[in-house]
């Protein structure tokens, strides 16, 4: 028996994202709060003929009963990028609603494995991590920062040039989740070999930068929000796997290096040359208490390497700017 919240369920990104929930036979309870329409979202998926129960929670009042015995809490919530801004533009919104959030989950669902959608994700992730540590329910292993979308999008665009199925690429994407902490690693992928460098600086950008083509054609109605879905649920219901069946999924997440082992975080410290960085996404297998294992960075090309040595000094910044929050 397996209960998901969704946090922001009302949004561009909480209504396809529960709409895929809801297809899965591993989740029974499907829990969706906002502070706007969850009532009429929850109705609408319920007549949805799978197993689970939905329930819809609307305004501050019902977030304890929304998240009440989660065992994942799913956090959309929050304003979405328009043109021009960055995604560190939505700190000051969104930090606000994600430590809040965060509280009601520390206090009534503390095991629950906690997927941090809100951006900025870089600096999200430590501020849950915060407030969970304040609770002194911290567990490092249950807290990630979903970057999904950015693996989802290299399988895509490196598909496109490689003439691959786009379903069979699989590249790690490492470091953060925005703009130059995006580091998508071309060169352990097989197909990349006959590329010629300015392709792969081409698609490593296009991968860095690929949610502002969507904002730029959404031209001020927000941010990817399907694909997002998409990505969401796919990692979601990988933990659930994992938790419930055991299956083990390796997924690129970012997470507290405290659940790292030493042999991944000392290969953090030697491709960033940076001794201190204390979040990062690495590929993590999943197991039934979240963070299972984590595999080190592996051989990176040259230009990779410089790519992160630049990521390194502004995920540092985001990180201290979430934690100090
Ligand atoms: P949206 O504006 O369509 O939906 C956000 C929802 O959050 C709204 O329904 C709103 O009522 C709700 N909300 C606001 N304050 C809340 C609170 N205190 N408690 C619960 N719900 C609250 O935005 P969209 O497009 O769904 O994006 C949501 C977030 O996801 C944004 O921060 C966006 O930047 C981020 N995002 C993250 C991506 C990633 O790869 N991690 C990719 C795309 C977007």
């Amino acid at each position: 028996m397996v209960k998901v919240t969704v946090c922001g369920a009302a949004g561009g990104i909480g209504q396809p994202l529960s709409l895929l929930l809801k297809q899965s036979p591993l989740v029974s309870h499907l829990s969706l709060y906002d502070i706007v329409n969850t009532p009429g979202v929850a109705a609408d998926l319920s007549h949805i003929n799978t197993k689970s129960k939905v329930t819809g929670h609307v305004g501050a009042d019902q977030l304890e009963e929304a998240i009440k015995d989660s065992d994942v809490i799913v956090i959309p919530a929050g304003v979405p990028r328009k043109p021009g801004m960055t995604r560190d533009d939505l700190f000051k919104i969104n930090a606000g609603i994600v430590r809040d959030l965060a509280t009601a989950a520390a206090k009534f669902a503390p095991k629950a494995f906690m997927c941090i959608i809100s951006n900025p994700v870089n600096s999200t992730v430590p501020i849950v991590a915060e407030v969970f540590k304040k609770h002194n329910v911290y567990d490092p292993r249950r807290i990630f920062g979903v970057t999904t979308l950015d693996i989802v999008r290299a399988s895509t665009f490196i598909g496109e040039l490689i003439g691959a199925d786009p379903a069979d690429v699989k590249c790690n994407v490492l470091g953060g989740h925005s703009g130059v902490t995006i580091l998508p690693l071309l060169s352990q992928v097989p197909g990349t070999e006959k590329l010629t460098q300015e392709q792969i600086e081409k698609v490593t950008n296009r991968i860095q930068f690929g949610g502002d083509e969507v904002v730029k054609a959404k031209d001020g109605a927000g941010s990817a929000t399907l694909s997002m879905a998409f990505a969401g649920a796919r990692f979601a219901l990988n933990v659930v796997e994992a938790a419930v069946k055991g299956t083990s999924t390796i997924e690129c997440t970012y997470i507290d290096l405290a659940a790292a082992t030493p042999e991944a975080i000392a290969s953090v410290k030697e491709a960033t040359g940076e001794q201190d960085i204390a979040y990062f996404s690495l590929p993590v297998e999943l197991g039934p208490d979240g963070v299972k294992n984590t595999l080190p960075i592996g051989a990176i090309s040259d230009y990779e390497k410089t790519l992160f040595t630049a990521a390194a000094t502004e995920l540092k910044g985001n990180i201290a700017k979430g934690a100090a929050f």
